[in-house]
């Protein structure tokens, strides 16, 4: 019993200092943050900030010691808690190790206008399947799940949650809102950027004050396009935005963390794709199957799918067909993750 004594001592004063350091790194970076610049281009803005901090930082210590998450510190803390996490489902796709369909859909969320800065962000990835399960499959997606967490090594905001057995869609999204802690998830797989203005303090409000809307998804079709099988039709206007019930579908979508508890239970264990469930369920009950479709009839597209299944992803024919910036103008920037390639 004695003899455990200074080894408890010991193990208390480490944890004790891990925390205290833990938290520092926590405090400074958990606001706006920066993707580490190794894999970026157009770093201009991100590399002045990173060589201010690191001549400050030069002063108060002379060691050897490289801080490269310093250039991750040098941004506002926000005391608010956020309302919001972000989900990012992923699964082995042919063009892993390479993290550019990812880089890009998560650069996207610059379209999401208002969304704080301290967002958590989750990218849950699934195990592989069976039939897919080769020797060189995993290397793949350890190479490319080794590269992500690089990318975000200076990023406290963001969890990267794996599995070791294949889950599918919905279970996927199991693991990751269960460490959800916000009052609002936005739901969103790794080939589907944003691709137009989205006012997310809007959707924020407009789930809170009214009741029926739970669920609002984004079309990556014109708005109307979106073959409807449910047998109603209803619209909701809120504070100028227009809001209209459509089918269920996993595109992404933004609802509550309590939503998504529910819809987990409603479709259980069972490893699917939750649309395929709720659509068939819609038939019973129109509103509480279905889902909200974001903007005015005929407005759009909100997402572009690059469809991760492909063998290669023509990055240059995104950046040229599909707008991955805010205006300049806008009121509000978000700014969650560097959105190097968008002047801000
Ligand atoms: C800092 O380190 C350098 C190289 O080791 C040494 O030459 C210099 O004198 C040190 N400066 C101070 C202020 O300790
Ligand atoms: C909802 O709006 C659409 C498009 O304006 C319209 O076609 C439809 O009839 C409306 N439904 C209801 C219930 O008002
Ligand atoms: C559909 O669900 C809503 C919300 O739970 C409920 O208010 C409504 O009565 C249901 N409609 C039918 C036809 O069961
Ligand atoms: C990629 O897209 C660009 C722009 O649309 C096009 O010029 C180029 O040929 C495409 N590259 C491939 C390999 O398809
Ligand atoms: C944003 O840009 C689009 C054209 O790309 C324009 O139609 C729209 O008015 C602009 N919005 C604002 C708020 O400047």
């Amino acid at each position: 019993m004695q003899g455990s004594q200074p080894v408890a001592l010991m193990a208390m004063l480490i944890l004790v200092m891990t925390q205290l350091l833990l938290d520092e790194r926590f405090l400074s970076v958990f606001a706006n943050t920066h993707r580490a610049p190794q894999e970026s281009r157009g770093l201009q803005a991100i590399e002045e900030t990173h060589n201010n901090v690191e001549s400050d930082s030069t002063d108060s210590s002379n060691s050897s010691f490289h801080d490269e998450c310093a250039f991750a510190r040098n941004v506002p803390f926000s005391n608010k808690p956020p309302t919001t996490t972000v989900i990012v489902t992923s699964n082995l796709i042919p063009t892993m190790p390479s993290t550019a369909v990812l880089e890009d859909t998560l650069d996207s969320l610059s379209m999401l206008i208002g969304l704080e800065p301290n967002t958590p962000i989750i990218i849950a990835v699934d195990g592989i399947q069976p039939r897919l399960d080769t020797p060189e499959n995993r290397q793949r997606l350890q190479d490319w799940v080794s590269r992500v967490r690089s990318m975000f090594k200076c990023h406290p905001n963001v969890q990267i949650l794996t599995s070791f057995v294949p889950l599918h869609i919905s279970n996927t999204l199991r693991m990751a809102i269960q460490q959800v802690t916000t009052e609002f998830v936005h739901i969103m797989e790794h080939d589907f950027p944003f691709t137009k203005e989205i006012d997310h303090q809007l959707l924020v409000n407009a789930l809170r004050d009214v009741p029926e809307l739970r669920i609002i998804r984004f079309s990556k079709r014109l708005n109307g396009g979106v073959r409807n099988r449910a047998p109603c039709t209803r619209n909701h206007t809120y504070a100028g935005m227009d809001f209209h019930l459509i089918r269920w579908s996993n595109n992404n979508h933004f609802t509550t963390k309590k939503y998504y508890d529910w819809l987990l239970e409603e479709i259980g264990p069972v490893p699917r794709a939750p649309e395929n469930r709720m659509m068939a369920q819609q038939t019973k009950n129109c509103t509480l199957y279905g889902q909200y479709a974001y903007g005015p009839m005929n407005d759009g597209f909100y997402l572009h799918h690059i469809d991760g299944k492909r063998e290669s992803y023509n990055r240059t024919y995104m950046f040229n067909n599909h707008k991955r910036c805010p205006n300049a103008t806008a009121a509000v920037p978000s700014s969650v993750l560097p959105w190097v390639r968008c002047p801000m």
